[in-house]
């Protein structure tokens, strides 16, 4: 049985499972915006949705600071944790680089940035020919696909102590 006073507290669940949800969709439609053009225009609801993902992150990471996380279950290896550990610092670093670097690029174009059409969001001073939109770019695309492999690693870690584990660790964040 998971031992539920080392649960995630509610607020860094439910900022957890929101911020995961909104990532796992802009990973999609980011990775499926060129294959379904002409079909459907994803990149409105696609700058939306990272933008709430950069809102989301800077509180979870102010509320971060309020709380310890549960500790390892017995029997975790150094490596590990180092391993989940390192996992999640990646982790934090992706939910600000992906929208910071998606705002930069979104800056560089010609439409105007707004947040679900409901509210208008500044652009930063940058051109296409600038270096910062160019690495922007690169970046956005590079560290979308280590974001992608990283959060299949976590999904299957997260798998192997539920069903192989049973340790409750998933239970903790659930
Ligand atoms: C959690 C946040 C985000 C994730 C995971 C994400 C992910 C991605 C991915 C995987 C791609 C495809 C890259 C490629 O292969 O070329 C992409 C493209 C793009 N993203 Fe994001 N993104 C995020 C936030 C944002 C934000 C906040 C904006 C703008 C405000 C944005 C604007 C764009 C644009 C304009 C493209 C198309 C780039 C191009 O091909 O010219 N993204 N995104
Ligand atoms: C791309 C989406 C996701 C992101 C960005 C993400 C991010 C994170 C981060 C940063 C932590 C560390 C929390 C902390 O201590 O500060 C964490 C913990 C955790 N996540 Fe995720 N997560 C994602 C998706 C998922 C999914 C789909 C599952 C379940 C299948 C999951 C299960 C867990 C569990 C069980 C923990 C607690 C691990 C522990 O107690 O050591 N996550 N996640």
């Amino acid at each position: 049985m998971a031992d539920t006073s080392q649960r995630y507290d509610r607020v860094a669940r439910l900022l957890h499972w929101s911020i995961a949800l909104l990532v796992l969709a802009n990973l999609a439609s980011g990775l499926l915006h060129e294959p379904l053009e002409g079909v459907v225009r994803l990149t409105p609801l696609h700058k939306s949705i990272g933008m709430t993902v950069l809102a989301l992150t800077l509180a979870r990471i102010a509320w971060r600071f309020t709380w310890r996380a549960p500790p390892h279950p017995a029997g975790t290896s150094r490596l590990e944790a180092a391993a989940a550990r390192g996992v999640h610092a990646l982790f934090y670093g992706l939910m600000l680089a992906m929208p910071v670097s998606g705002w930069v690029i979104a800056s560089a174009g010609k439409y105007p940035l707004t947040w679900f059409g409901l509210a208008d969001l500044p652009k930063l001073a940058v051109t296409r020919d600038d270096q910062a939109y160019l690495v922007a770019h690169e970046a956005h695309a590079l560290l979308g696909w280590l974001f992608l492999a990283l959060a299949a690693l976590h999904v299957a870690a997260a798998l192997r102590h539920h069903f192989v584990l049973r340790d409750g660790v998933l239970a903790r964040m659930a």
